[in-house]
């Protein structure tokens, strides 16, 4: 009989537990679920005789797979997958798979709940500001991007995405309007929603160069990665700048600095939250759950990434 552990240090609530147990009851395997667990030392231990394992931003490195003598996929129940080490779990033999699209619709909501709180000075009566009529630019377009478009039009903004891997028309048929360089959306919008993924090409590449670019009122908004903000560039672009803002779910290393000298102007949730809500658990942990048993049981390798 499988077994299949859910390691989930920031668990999933309660009804996408219950999901994901019916789709694996149903089909014959046994399931652990190891929620909140305080150390490492617990998974380490947890995945001993694990054959699968669905995950959240859990790491999964060398040292995970090798306690993991007897697991064959890794569904990592979420977008991004910097989380886990796809070069040893390829040498292992494991297969690693996202879920994407599952939680997209949470993090897009969440990317505006940021903007509308700061705009209106974070619900307290002051005057504040609309979002109406605002340029809105999207660092990737992806299905995260391509909601918050939606939402953003909505809104009644200006919309405007940069996807060097999307095609034009797509953008465009969304009435988007497509820009062919990053640096051209950053100096035309005051609003940029990150979507890219952590990797070699984009950690660090949100840069002074292209903050810089942004026009009075600048406001990113960071859903994605910290990895992807080049530390310094920020610090410099806040030290000049006393209109740029920036509102986050990844809270950056030099959190501390920004919290101290720009309380105003910087804004971090306390634990990225983008994908917390009850329907991406459900939707991301089922799909996670379904994609194992699809490999298991007819080697079905779709939304492999390794
Ligand atoms: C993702 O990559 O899917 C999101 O960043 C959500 O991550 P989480 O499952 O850790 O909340």
């Amino acid at each position: 009989m499988a077994r299949v552990l859910i390691a989930t240090e920031k668990p999933f609530s309660a009804d996408a537990v219950a999901g994901v147990q019916k789709v694996l009851d149903e089909a014959g395997y046994d399931v652990e679920v190891l929620a909140k667990y305080p150390d490492r030392s617990v998974l380490l231990k947890a995945v001993e005789n694990a054959d699968a394992l669905i995950i959240r931003s859990d790491i999964i490195d060398r040292e995970v797979l090798d306690a993991a003598s007897n697991l064959k996929i890794v569904v990592r129940a979420g977008a991004g997958y910097d989380n886990v080490d796809l070069e040893a779990a390829t040498e292992k033999g494991v297969v690693v798979m996202n879920t994407p699209g599952q939680n997209s619709n949470a993090v897009a909501e969440l990317a505006f709940g940021m903007m509308v709180y700061q705009n209106r000075n974070r619900l307290t009566p002051s005057t504040g500001r609309e979002l109406r009529g605002c340029r809105l630019g999207i660092h990737a377009y992806g299905y995260v991007g391509r909601i918050v478009g939606m939402i953003g039009k909505g809104f009644g903004m200006r919309v405007y995405a940069y996807d060097p891997y999307i095609d034009r028309i797509i953008i465009e048929n969304d009435g988007v309007k497509c820009e062919q360089r990053a640096e051209d959306m950053y100096r035309k919008c005051e609003y940029i929603s990150l979507h890219i993924p952590a990797n070699t090409e984009t950690r660090g590449s949100i840069n002074y160069d292209l903050l810089s670019r942004m026009p009075a009122g600048a406001t990113l908004v960071n859903t994605a990665r910290k990895e992807v903000i080049d530390e310094a560039g920020l610090l410099k672009i806040f030290a000049e700048r006393d209109d740029f803002r920036y509102l986050t779910d990844v809270a950056p290393d030099c959190a501390a600095g920004l919290e101290e000298n720009y309380p105003d102007r910087y804004f971090a949730t306390p634990k990225k939250m983008g994908a917390q809500t009850a329907e991406a658990n459900k939707n991301a942990g089922v799909a996670a759950a379904r994609q194992i048993v699809g490999f298991l049981e007819k080697g079905d390798t779709t939304f492999k990434v390794n």
